[in-house]
């Protein structure tokens, strides 16, 4: 056993796993491509200030950051949304709208390790930019379904939790909170995890004597589940009635959002549910996030709208969109409901060598089949005949090439077929044909 352990929170990948890996991120690239989004990537390393700025304190207070040797205050990235709006913003407008871009890799956040959480994962996003309309959203969250499913997980399995930061944001200000609105909803997202009596103190010691009744009207707003009851909870508070227009035009944002999933067939994948605000300061309109029905995982993806973000990285007014969607959380899913494949890397033929003299002849075929596109091993030491076949059968490989002393002085190899161990010999000027055939 090694003196040296990996650090906590960081994963190692034996060919097994790497395996499942791999799968998830070919099922991510082919159905991200399936919607017509474009692959990027940026630096893993950045400057402190970046995600200082942009990604918020809970995040801030998980950044694994240092002073590099020329003394600059750096961190590795925690997530990748301040580098994409930095991205898009140094292009200005030079970019074709609406702009779908997706990409996959490594983010670090130094968390209390717990189910689901490490300090090293791989995450999925996916963002639209250049488009202020619910159709973003639509394709985004349909995106999202659809990398699900493309899991073999459906509807009885997992849902999209769909809620605005926007109707908060009314909400809130009926109530003259407007200048307190990120303070309330730090509190509404802990809300499931937070005793009665703990909500009550932190709004207290925001809205003084009116804590009790905002925590109320709060408690009112998150068992909000339809259109209809969201007009009714406007009206149960003081100045509901002075966000009429503004609240119309959300509605009709959210009509347009819903009528779309009922066109598109997803409608029983999406639940309004107001308790989802996000941790991440830059959100500015709907948010959502991906859950197992069951519930005993923790959010598979996360997303929403920051309509300002590329302004404030010096880009133009663009609006914009995306989720991330993590690879623990995923993969926790997989295996829990038995259906992770199991992999087995397998190759196309395995070389069975009878001794020294015939290694050159079987060198020269293992170099040119694997020219011509086969997967081919061979054993790098001499051994007799039933440890290769006992190795040849241990890689998986379709077919059994054989070199033995007789083959050769016919000018011959035995093909092996593996599956049902028929033989036949086949001129070695004709070993690639031969292959292809067998294994077509
Ligand atoms: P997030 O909610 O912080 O959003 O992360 C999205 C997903 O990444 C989570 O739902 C989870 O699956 C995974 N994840 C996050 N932290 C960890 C962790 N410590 N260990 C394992 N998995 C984790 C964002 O990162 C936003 N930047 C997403 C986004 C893109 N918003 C707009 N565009």
């Amino acid at each position: 056993m090694s003196n040296f352990k990996s650090l906590p929170g960081f994963r190692e990948f034996y060919p097994e796993a790497f395996a499942e890996r791999r799968f998830l991120f070919q099922v991510w690239r082919q159905v991200a491509r399936r919607f017509g989004f474009q692959e990027f990537d940026g630096p893993v390393l950045e400057s402190l200030e970046l995600f200082k700025a942009k990604s918020g304190d809970e995040i801030e207070s998980q950044l694994f950051c240092f002073e590099d040797k020329g003394g600059r205050e750096i961190s590795l990235r925690p997530e990748l949304t301040p580098t994409l709006a930095r991205m898009v913003a140094a292009k200005g407008n030079a970019l074709k709208r609406p702009i779908k871009w997706f990409s996959i890799g490594d983010n670090f956040r130094y968390e209390r390790m717990q189910k689901g959480r490490l300090r090293c994962f791989t995450q999925l996003n996916a963002d639209i930019l250049g488009e202020a309309g619910p159709a973003a959203e639509l394709e985004l969250i349909s995106l999202l379904i659809q990398l699900i499913q493309g899991f073999g997980l459906g509807k009885e399995d997992f849902f999209i939790r769909l809620s605005d930061r926007n109707l908060w944001m009314l909400y809130l200000e009926a109530q003259g909170f407007e200048s307190e609105t990120s303070k309330i909803l730090e509190i509404v997202d802990k809300w499931e995890r937070m005793p009665d009596e703990v909500a009550c103190e932190k709004l207290s010691a925001i809205a003084g004597d009116r804590g009790e009744a905002l925590q109320a009207s709060i408690g009112g707003f998150l068992k909000v589940s339809n259109l209809a009851e969201l007009s009714n909870a406007f009206k149960t508070v003081s100045g509901g009635a002075d966000m009429g227009e503004a609240l119309q035009a959300r509605i009709d944002d959210w009509s347009t959002l819903l009528d779309g999933f009922d066109a598109m067939g997803l409608s029983g994948f999406v639940e309004m549910d107001l308790s989802i605000v996000r941790g991440l300061a830059y959100y500015t309109g709907f948010v959502f996030e991906a859950f197992d029905r069951a519930k005993s995982n923790r959010a598979i993806a996360g997303g929403g709208r920051y309509n300002n973000l590329i302004k404030k990285m010096g880009g133009p007014d663009m609006p914009a969109v995306g989720f991330g969607m993590g690879d623990v959380v995923l993969a926790d899913v997989l295996k829990e409901r038995g259906i992770m494949p199991k992999f087995v890397d397998t190759i196309d033929a395995y070389m069975v060598i009878g001794g020294e003299a015939e290694r050159a002849v079987a060198l020269a075929d293992a170099n040119a089949l694997r020219q011509s596109g086969f997967s081919v091993d061979y054993p790098l030491k001499t051994s007799g005949f039933g440890k290769q076949f006992k190795m040849a059968s241990a890689s998986g490989a379709r077919v059994a090439l054989i070199y033995g002393s007789e083959e050769l002085e016919k000018g011959v190899v035995k093909l092996r077929d593996m599956t049902d161990r028929s033989e036949e010999e086949v001129p070695r000027e004709r070993l690639i044909l031969a292959l292809r055939d067998r294994l077509r």
